[in-house]
């Protein structure tokens, strides 16, 4: 009778290990449900990101895409020639820059960097706070690059990458919009950035203008343009993720009159801001939303860039421990938002070796799950992948948007992103600069996302669109620009 009763126990418990192992699949399962991404699906969002793009261009508040202007008429070619400094804020870090360029195309002779995290408390600090901080690295740096030179040093002019949505009113001046990225500085909304700066390096008697300001999207379509005229696009994919492209001055209709030397103006998207009913949504992502501090906003961004990511897998792994005890008790540390950062996701991820010593490390130390058994730890893995996968794919859709709009992704007429060699005429080839790191270093996100612009475009047109990473692009880039903007600028007339 005992070993009766004790068979009884061991089916018991096996058959309870069963529906808690059943359940924790079931979390998984619901999630690759929710966040597929075939063609067909991806397809309505590469539809939908050009329509929006027409909206916005049409008038004011036409589209959640913004479709700011920026006055940058003409791109770097490689006459650019001087010293300038940049200033890049944006992503997780900041970065003060000094750039020399020789004037005698490609060669950038000489730049300088130093980088450093931003203080999370100057994030959510006053205005002024962000930029006598600013300010005073800037000084800091300055100082010890000319140490060597004559007092006398000339006149310094910055190119400032401020990487928001700002609403700019030239080349060099514009309002903030709104924060994005966890950044939360009330009294910056509304006011010039440039202007801020300006000041703020007044204050300190560091004597050096603001020749351009720019989107970090924008500095990397500078740079990528620099090296490679082809160059029609930019996109980011790092905390935040945007794209900014080449437009034709008159397809502005919202900017009638917008004088332009080239015809063509560069447009900041804003694509973090994109929505559409076909993007797949989860309960995890309106979660996230409900709880970010800007709810109802960069919807797109959300379930993209490495701001995000992380989270979102955390909120998975809390769902799965709380359906069922398959980890123990549930982990206080899986409620801290942000806890689970999109790097540790994708050492997770990446974890090559037999018993995923990594993934069980992560989940101890920063999660404080210990034990968790080799066969949860693959689902975990899995978890990174159709979170990842979901964000490069539709990342692919967004671009491939662009190349619809500007009549490069094959679609519409015959000789649409056509050009005629002799009798015959040939796909033109359109590079596409992009930087970020989710993008630079997350070598899956990379593969999923040309595998996905494959399956969109067709091998034909695929294989004519280059996605060329451009180290360095905001800030570079904002030198560049600096210098080819340094004493026009447009105007729009209106
Ligand atoms: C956010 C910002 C945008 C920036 C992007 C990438 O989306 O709003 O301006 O380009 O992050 O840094």
């Amino acid at each position: 009778a005992a070993t009766c009763a004790i068979a009884a126990v061991m089916v018991g418990r096996r058959v309870k290990t069963l529906r808690r192992w059943k359940k924790v699949v079931a979390v998984l399962e619901d999630l690759e449900e929710d966040c597929s991404t075939s063609v067909g699906r991806l397809r309505q969002v590469v539809d939908a990101m050009a329509v929006e793009m027409h909206a916005g261009l049409a008038s004011e508040g036409g589209s959640k895409l913004k479709m700011l202007l920026t006055f940058v008429d003409k791109l770097p070619n490689g006459s650019e020639k001087g010293t300038y400094y940049a200033l890049d804020l944006g992503g997780t870090n900041f970065r003060v820059l000094r750039v020399e360029l020789g004037g005698d195309s490609s060669a950038i002779r000489k730049y300088d960097v130093d980088q450093q995290p931003i203080p999370q408390h100057l994030m959510t600090s006053t205005s002024e706070d962000l930029f006598d901080f600013i300010a005073s690295s800037l000084k800091q740096f300055v100082e010890k690059q000319e140490v060597s030179e004559l007092p006398e040093v000339k006149s310094r002019e910055l190119g400032f990458t401020f990487s928001f949505p700002v609403k700019q009113m030239s080349v060099s001046s514009g309002i903030l919009i709104r924060w994005t990225k966890g950044f939360a500085i009330g009294d910056t909304v509304g006011r010039d950035v440039s202007e801020c700066l300006q000041q703020a390096m007044s204050k300190r008697g560091l004597d050096m203008r603001v020749a351009a300001l720019v989107n970090d999207t924008v500095g990397t379509l500078a740079l990528g343009h620099y090296h490679d005229e082809d160059t029609v696009a930019a996109v980011i994919i790092g905390t935040g993720t945007n794209a900014c492209y080449l437009e034709r001055a008159d397809a502005i209709i919202k900017c009638q009159g917008l004088l332009t030397t080239s015809g063509f103006m560069v447009v900041n998207m804003e694509w973090g801001n994109f929505w559409s009913s076909h993007l797949p949504r989860t309960l995890y992502d309106i979660d996230l939303d409900a709880d970010s501090p800007n709810p109802n906003d960069q919807g797109f961004e959300k379930m993209i860039s490495g701001m995000y990511l992380g989270d979102i897998v955390r909120r998975v792994i809390l769902r799965m421990s709380q359906e069922s005890d398959i980890f123990g008790h549930v982990s206080s540390r899986l409620s801290v938002p942000f806890i689970l950062g999109t790097p540790k996701m994708a050492v997770m991820q990446e974890d090559e070796s037999p018993d995923l010593r990594e993934v069980a490390r992560i989940l101890n130390d920063v999660l404080e799950i210990p034990d968790v058994p080799l066969k949860v730890r693959k689902l975990i893995v899995k978890v990174c992948n159709v979170v990842t996968r979901r964000a490069a794919r539709l990342a692919a859709a967004g671009i491939v948007g662009i190349l619809k709009k500007i009549g490069r992704d094959g679609s519409g007429s015959i000789t649409s992103g056509r050009i005629k060699v002799g009798s015959h005429s040939e796909i033109r080839r359109t590079v596409v600069a992009i930087e970020g790191g989710l993008y630079t270093k997350n070598s899956m996100f990379r593969e999923y996302l040309n595998e996905a612009m494959t399956e969109i475009l067709g091998e034909d047109i695929s294989s004519h669109v280059i996605l060329k990473v451009t180290e360095d692009g905001s800030g570079i880039g904002a030198a560049l620009l600096a210098a080819s903007h340094r004493f026009v600028g447009v105007e729009n007339v209106q």
